[in-house]
């Protein structure tokens, strides 16, 4: 039967819609519906991850939020009732100033045509948001809790055409706790000879309690 008509979020804003296609996925919704058009049809079949965006759920009982990536093209509009959905527009933009998973990526020249750009900021979000719910020791200032080989694997399910990975993968490895900056490739941050604790301190700092809040109060009823 008809699913009943969702009422969620989509980067902070409230969304109720009276009635639903079912067979309209988020990513054509928010294309077609919403202003948050960084999302790409790609494959349209869940292989490229042109599309992923965040999905974070409430759960009343444990008064949790669990959040993983989903691919919009592959996911029904009439699933995501309760649900908060965010883009890589709700983790950092020019109005509200951008994410330094944003900044790195262009410091790192990890973005060419920039098509599958925001669908690897989100799996790279995703994964620091995991890796800051672990009891890990607490990183240097400006790094996260994220390891090398995390970082390396956030990606894994995005697809580039232009950039042969190095470069997307040195903008996430830098966000790693263990990373070896003498292995990040050619970046606008820094000139090389410069001494590791220089260019630490020459990355846009990543700040784990300064992020976007992800679930909305009015979804946790
Ligand atoms: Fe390729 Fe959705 S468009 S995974
Ligand atoms: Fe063009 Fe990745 S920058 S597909």
């Amino acid at each position: 039967g008809a699913a009943a008509p969702p009422v969620f979020a989509v980067n902070q804003q409230r969304f109720e819609l009276s009635a639903v296609d079912p067979s309209i996925t988020l990513l054509h919704f928010l294309r077609h519906h919403t202003s948050f058009k960084s999302v790409k049809l790609g494959c349209g079949e869940g292989g490229c991850g042109a599309c992923v965006v965040l999905l974070s759920k409430y759960d009343p009982v444990l008064d949790k939020v669990e959040d993983f990536t989903v691919s919009s093209c592959l996911t029904l509009l009439g699933s995501i009732h309760g649900c908060s959905i965010t883009t890589s527009e709700g983790i950092g933009n020019c109005k509200d100033g951008f994410h330094s998973i944003h900044q790195r990526f262009a410091g790192f020249h990890a973005s060419q045509c920039g098509f599958c750009t925001p669908g690897m900021c989100v799996s790279l979000f995703s994964t620091l948001i995991k890796a800051e719910k672990t009891n890990r020791p607490e990183p240097s200032p400006g790094f996260s809790k994220l390891t090398v080989s995390e970082a390396e694997k956030a990606i894994s399910g995005n697809l580039c055409r232009c950039t042969g990975y190095r470069p997307i993968a040195d903008a996430c490895k830098s966000f790693a706790s263990d990373v070896d900056m003498e292995d990040l490739g050619l970046n606008a941050f820094w000139k090389k000879g410069c001494g590791e604790e220089e260019k630490s301190s020459k990355l846009p700092p990543y700040d784990p309690n300064n992020g976007p809040c992800l679930f909305p109060e009015f979804l946790k009823k």
